[in-house]
This record gives C-alpha cells, structure tokens and sequence, in this order.
C-alpha cells in the first residue's frame, strides 16, 4: 500500500519505520526530518502520494497542515493519530477543542471529503515499540464512520503487529483521545471488549 505520512516526528516516524519493513511504499513529510533516513515531501505531496494518509503532527500545525492537503486527501482514508491538546507554558496541555467534541469530528469538518480514522493515538511510541507482534497482542482502537477506512487501518494496524479495536464512529472518539479513559492505556486484546464497555460507561 502507498502510505503518506504528515507529520514524521516521534509518533509518525516509527510507524513510517514500520511500515516501511513490513513491506509498504511510504513517504514522510517533517520539515527536520533526517532525509537519509526517510523519503522525505512536501505535506501536500504526502496527502497526494498515499492511498491511504496516516495524519500525526502536533495540533497546533493541524489546520494549516489540512488547508494544505485537504484537496488530496479527497475519498482517501485518513488515519488520526493526533491528540488535540496544545501546549502553553503558562498552562502546560490544553485540550484545544471544545468539551464533547472530540479533535478527529474537528478535522472531519475542516477536511469533509477525507475519511477520517481515528487510531495510534492512545499510546506512546516507546510502548508500541516494546509491544509490537509480541503476545499478548496490544489492542489498538480505531474510531470511524467509513467501511474502506476501517479496513485500511485494520490492515495497516495488523500489518505492524497490533490488534485492531473497533470501538464505534467518530463520536467514540472522545474516549481515545487526551481526557477520555483509554488515553494512554496499555489494553490487552482479551481484555479489549471488558475495558471499552467501561469506558463507555463511565461517560466522556
Ligand atoms: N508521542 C506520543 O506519546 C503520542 C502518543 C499518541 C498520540 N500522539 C499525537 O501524535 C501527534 C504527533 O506526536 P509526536 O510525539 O510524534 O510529535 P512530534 O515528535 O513533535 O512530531 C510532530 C511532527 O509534525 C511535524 N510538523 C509540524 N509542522 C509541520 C508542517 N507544517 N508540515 C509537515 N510536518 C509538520 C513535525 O515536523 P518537524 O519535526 O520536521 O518540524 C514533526 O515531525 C500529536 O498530535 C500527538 O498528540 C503522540
């Protein structure tokens, strides 16, 4: 698959790595990045390169990043790793959307056309590296309203060796993202389908 990645630094540059191995055609857009290391493009060239986009810089880079690419993101699965939260040195992390909304139904109403997933964005690239195709497998939950994007991040999150989570459309978000109570949890994937429905019940 053609993977094209906005956003190449600590998150999007391991999954580019990872990919890369199992055997995909990627291409990274970061304007630091180690050129040796990655095939390094333009935003807008990534968007146009991929068939499907893996979307990871830091939020504060998310609108204009999407004003760029939204044209060639058109119909494409989209893959949502960012956590909307921007960080201030008066404040520390600030969730930088509105209560209820979660950051992906924000790119969903600056990109319309893209099919937004959300996935990779509840752990650390220092976990999913300790835990990738190790048993038991670490669950990764994707959110999404789209049938062809929910097989694209299927394939890609099984690819690297994780097991893909469904837990509902983009709604659900909220529970994956900063603030919601699968943030940075470490899930099992038998113990999946337990700590989903209590996070679900414990609200957003
Ligand atoms: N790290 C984590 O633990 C973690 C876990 C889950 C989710 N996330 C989310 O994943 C996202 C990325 O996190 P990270 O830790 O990987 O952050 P990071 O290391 O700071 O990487 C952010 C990337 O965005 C790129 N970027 C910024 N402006 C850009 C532009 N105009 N065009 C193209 N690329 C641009 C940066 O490129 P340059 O470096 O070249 O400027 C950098 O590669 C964030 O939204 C974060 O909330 C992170």
């Amino acid at each position: 698959m053609r993977i094209g990645i906005i956003g190449g630094g600590e998150l999007g540059g391991s999954l580019a790595e990872w990919w890369e191995q199992a055997g995909h055609d990627v291409v990274v857009s970061a304007p630091a990045a180690d050129q040796g290391l990655m095939r390094v493009v333009t935003a807008t060239d990534a968007a146009d390169f991929g068939d499907v986009v893996l979307f990871a810089p830091d939020w504060a880079s998310a609108h204009s990043l999407i004003d760029a690419t939204a044209g060639a993101m058109t119909g494409k699965p989209v893959l949502d790793a960012t956590n909307p939260v921007i960080w201030t040195r008066e404040h520390g992390y600030e969730r930088a959307v509105p209560e209820g909304h979660s950051g992906i139904e924000t790119l969903a109403d600056w990109a319309p056309d893209a099919q937004w997933v959300k996935a990779f964005n509840t752990c650390s690239p220092s976990v999913l590296r300790r835990r990738r195709g190790r048993d038991p497998l670490l669950a990764e939950f994707i959110c999404t309203d789209h049938r062809a994007a929910r097989d694209a991040a299927t394939r890609l999150i099984e690819d690297i060796g994780f097991a893909p989570f469904f837990a509902g459309g983009v709604t659900n978000a909220c529970l994956t993202e900063t603030g919601g109570p699968l943030q940075m949890l470490e899930v099992d994937v038998a113990d999946a389908t337990a700590v989903f429905a209590e996070a679900v019940s414990s609200g957003r």
